[in-house]
């Protein structure tokens, strides 16, 4: 008899037929992520409806010295949320904890259950005239729960900051099953170690965030977008600062694209046009936005590009008029992971390097990667106003799937040796999963290394928590 025999029926006592998933017809869809890139198996599938629910299974899964999986929306790129190939683990969803607890406008706070997707949040917000700002391509999938665990970026970093800026408080049931209540909603507690910020961006290797109670901000009444045509990555980190003494902190997202990327989604994805009549190297999408209505940002938008073309800055642009022309600018931008994928393999490279090193960086990177794959297809593209760089890689025009995934590993070490030479981080806002673990042993400081280590032996002694995520053996 081995321990998932009697692990199942007790699991099954505790949640309930609902509760607990071991037919393979419906397990499916949480053994495999969002892109097809990691696939593995699993004794069963736990959709605890409640705290109490994952504090019992997390507890039988100990006593039984089996292992767990949390999930969200399972729209991660780096693995994390997958089980191993033993078939010995078990997957946790968080799907059935959906709901918001509460809203308090005057504390501008909003307190969810971890499986609340983003846009219900978003949702929610906008229906009490708050903004919560977070904002990714994954949104109508990604959890609260996801959103912390691997303390998310995408585009309005610049202005709101990433989860971890967004969150007061967490409630986290702890490898044991011992439940931490630190829901709190304070924007001032200096009460010892922040405890929150450990299990943000852990990937959940130690423990499952339950709720949160996520700041909110004054909804967002006026907005104005371009889409600037570019000569270059230089050209880019100029407009940045054009933009920046213009607008001061109304500058709320700063996205890049390389006319690769560009030219992936107008070859790919229904219904977008390229909205100048020639092709440019390099695109910036710009947004600025207010909480006042006629807060007259069309304006400062179409001064700062007139001095971007005065500086040869900008070769092109266009300045979204109405929502429909807006969300096709978008489009462009948004469309880029998917119509990668419609390529063939896409090598993902989730960067950051200071802002200012950008241009030197995409240079030298794209050199390298040239001389080591003749026709290597560069998608750079991201959020550059917070020097993010997604670097991804497609395949030379008519060559084999498996000849370029047979390189992924090489042509990684390429991107991440250049990346590190410019004192840059190997995971800015992706995480680290299973894809850079091993990773990590090469590209982190030995003794963050050693301090990791020992938070997750004090958290999760037994080794039990998404076991081979984040932390490379030894
Ligand atoms: P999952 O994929 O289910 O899980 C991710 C990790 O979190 C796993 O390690 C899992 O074990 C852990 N986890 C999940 N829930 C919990 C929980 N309740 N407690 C503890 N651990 C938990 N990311 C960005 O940062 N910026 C972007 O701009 C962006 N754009 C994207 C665009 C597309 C089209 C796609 C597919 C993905 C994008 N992502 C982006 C990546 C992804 O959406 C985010 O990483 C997101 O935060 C994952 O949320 P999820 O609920 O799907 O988490
Ligand atoms: C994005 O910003 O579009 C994603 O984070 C990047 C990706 O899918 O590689
Ligand atoms: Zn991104």
């Amino acid at each position: 008899m081995t321990a998932t025999d009697t692990l199942l029926p007790a699991l099954r006592a505790a949640l309930g037929p609902a509760g607990l998933v071991t037919d393979p017809d419906q397990i499916g869809s949480y053994l495999t992520d969002w892109r097809g890139a990691w696939s593995g198996a699993a004794a069963a599938v736990v959709r605890p409806g409640s705290t109490a629910e994952v504090a019992a299974v997390l507890r039988l899964c100990r006593d039984a010295g089996v292992a767990v999986v949390p999930q969200g929306g399972n729209t991660g790129l780096c693995g994390g949320a997958v089980p191993d190939a033993s078939g010995r683990q078990v997957v946790l969803s968080l799907g059935r904890m959906r709901r918001v607890r509460e809203l308090d406008p005057a504390n501008q706070t909003i307190t969810v259950e971890a499986g609340a997707v983003l846009q219900s949040v978003q949702e929610a917000a906008a229906a009490a005239g708050r903004l919560f700002p977070l904002s990714l391509g994954s949104e109508g999938s990604a959890t609260i729960g996801g959103t912390l665990a691997t303390n998310a970026g995408g585009t309005a970093v610049l202005r709101y900051g990433t989860m971890r800026d967004l969150v007061l408080g967490l409630e986290v049931v702890l490898p044991d099953g011992r439940v931490w209540h630190g829901l709190r909603g304070l924007r001032k507690d200096n009460t010892g170690y922040d405890l929150k910020h450990l299990f943000v961006g852990a990937e959940g290797t130690l423990g499952v965030i339950t709720a949160a109670v996520l700041k909110l901000f004054p909804a967002v009444r006026s907005r104005a977008t371009a889409w600037v045509a570019l000569p270059g990555p230089a050209a880019a980190v100029e407009l940045i600062e054009v933009v920046r003494a213009l607008a001061g902190d109304r500058l709320t997202g700063f996205e890049v694209m390389s006319r690769q990327s560009v030219a992936f989604v107008l070859a790919h994805a229904a219904g977008v046009r390229d909205p100048f009549p020639a092709p440019h190297p390099w695109y910036a999408l710009v947004e600025l936005s207010d909480t006042l209505p006629g807060a007259g940002l069309a304006e400062v938008l179409e001064t700062a590009l007139g001095e971007a073309f005065d500086r040869d800055l900008a070769r092109d642009a266009v300045i979204g008029s109405g929502s429909a022309q807006v969300a096709s600018l978008w489009a462009l931008r948004e469309g880029i992971s998917e119509a990668q994928n419609a390529e063939g393999p896409s090598l993902k490279h989730d960067v950051t390097v200071p802002v200012s090193r950008i241009p030197e960086f995409v240079e030298r990177t794209d050199r390298a990667l040239a001389a080591a794959l003749p026709g290597i297809r560069v998608v750079a593209y991201g959020h550059v106003g917070d020097g993010n760089l997604h670097y991804n890689l497609s395949k030379p025009v008519g060559s084999a799937d498996a000849a370029f995934r047979a390189r992924a590993d090489e042509l990684a070490r390429v991107v991440y040796d250049s990346t590190a030479a410019f004192a840059g981080s190997i995971s800015a806002e992706h995480g680290i999963g299973q894809a850079k673990r091993d990773l990590l042993a090469d590209y982190e400081d030995p003794l963050e290394l050693e301090l990791m280590r020992g938070v997750k032996a004090l958290l999760d002694p037994a080794g039990l928590m998404n076991p081979g995520k984040v932390l490379p053996a030894g």
